[in-house]
């Protein structure tokens, strides 16, 4: 099995679905330019039937790209499969991406259909798209509760009518990290030809498990992940690009799956995405939040002085923060404190130190942090009543 992951990123399509975080077709481009800077192999640009903005936004990404796969998404509907490939017609490398709900809520609550004709639906829906574009992904919306079985009968049909890619959706974010990896096991174990496709992981963050379940997913044999930036999407969101992506480098001497992301990227194209759609993120978010790199209890802060790995796992450098951060406030300790001073120009004697670390206190007690302009004046202060 391959040791390359792709990237699929569905910011613009399952991201973009956000209510607030809608883009125009230049802000689009934007997102689309800086994320095939940041690697991805495949961008999903947008859905074209669902409104004529989306598709031009997928005509424009499609000219302004030049090296991802650029995706537009239909349902497993002849008209939008012949939208989506007239969207994708500047396209260098065009992807349709179609699909139908194959659970038994989906079929029977949803399509008003029965498990037989959803495999029809399936197929007759990949060998139209194939009458356009040679790489059809097909997803089979809701496969977290797909029993295991029947959705393996769906994989093999679609993959023999031509599906490049499955995608193996946990759309409702159900799914637990054991069993989404098992589904996958079961798919690469019991369908015939499966080696002809790439399966795809596509999960959600319901039970906050997205991330997990996607690692799991990978661990047993999916090769393409679909992720989004911050993590966001639908409802809890889907799974963020910046944690797959960094689990994988950070322990890549277990897993030993790589992937094409220029990791120094991620926290520009974090704010980027951030700020156009006026989504913030969480501080305490893994990678990308403010504090997934600051230190503010005193022990950790004397830990990351002494030697960065006592308490950091990835040097942040390698995400594109130029360092992590100390921040002092009243559980700060002396070396935090001495590390700032040195920092801001300041070498105080052991004495000295001990005195201005006293009115540090008392000043932290009363703000949630202190800036470098405090500690400038608590130097001062000590100074002027040296002098006196
Ligand atoms: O979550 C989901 O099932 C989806 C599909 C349309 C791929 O977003
Ligand atoms: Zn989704």
């Amino acid at each position: 099995m391959s040791d390359r992951l792709y990237i699929f990123d569905t910011t613009l399509r399952d991201g973009e679905q956000v209510p607030g975080c809608q883009l125009n077709t230049v802000e689009k481009i934007e997102v689309a330019r800086a994320l095939e800077e940041l690697g991805v192999d495949v961008i999903e640009a947008g859905f074209p039937i669902s409104s004529p903005g989306d598709f031009k936004s997928v005509v424009e990404i499609s000219k302004a790209v030049t090296w991802p796969t650029i995706c537009a998404l239909t349902r497993a509907v002849e008209k939008d499969i012949d939208v989506a490939a007239d969207a994708l017609k500047y396209a260098k490398k065009g992807r349709i991406h179609t699909g139908i709900g194959t659970s038994f809520y989906h079929i029977h609550h949803k399509l008003n259909s029965n498990p037989d004709e959803i495999i029809e639906r399936a197929v007759r829906a990949v060998k139209y798209a194939k009458k356009y574009v040679e790489d059809v992904e097909f997803y089979a919306e809701d496969a977290g509760r797909t029993e295991n079985e029947y959705l393996a009968r769906v994989v093999e049909a679609v993959i023999k009518a031509g599906a490049t890619v499955v995608n193996i959706p946990d759309t409702t974010g159900y799914t637990m990290p054991y069993e989404f990896g098992e589904k996958i096991k079961y798919l690469i174990d019991n369908v015939k030809g499966v080696h002809n496709a790439i399966i795809s992981t596509h999960c959600h963050n319901d039970l906050g498990m997205a991330t997990a379940n996607t690692v799991s997913g990978i661990i047993n044999g999916a090769r393409q992940a679909e992720v989004t930036i911050n993590g966001i999407g639908e409802r809890a969101g889907n799974t963020s690009l910046e944690e797959v992506v960094m689990t994988l480098k950070s322990r890549y001497k277990v897993l030993g799956i790589d992937t094409n992301i220029n990791t120094k990227n991620i926290y520009k194209t974090s704010r980027l995405v951030s700020n156009l759609m006026n989504m913030p993120v969480q501080p305490n978010k893994a990678i990308v939040g403010r504090n997934a790199f600051a230190h503010s209890s005193g022990i950790h802060q004397d830990g990351v002085l002494k030697n960065r790995e006592n308490y950091e796992i990835i040097d942040p450098v390698e995400v594109g923060i130029n360092e992590s951060s100390i921040v002092l406030t009243a559980r700060s300790g002396r070396a935090a404190l001495k590390h700032r001073l040195e920092v801001l120009g300041y070498e105080l004697t052991k004495e000295k130190l001990d005195d201005v670390y006293q009115k540090f206190l008392e000043l932290a007690d009363k703000k949630k942090d202190i800036r470098d302009d405090d500690v400038a004046m608590l130097v001062d202060d000590h100074r002027k009543k040296e002098r006196q």
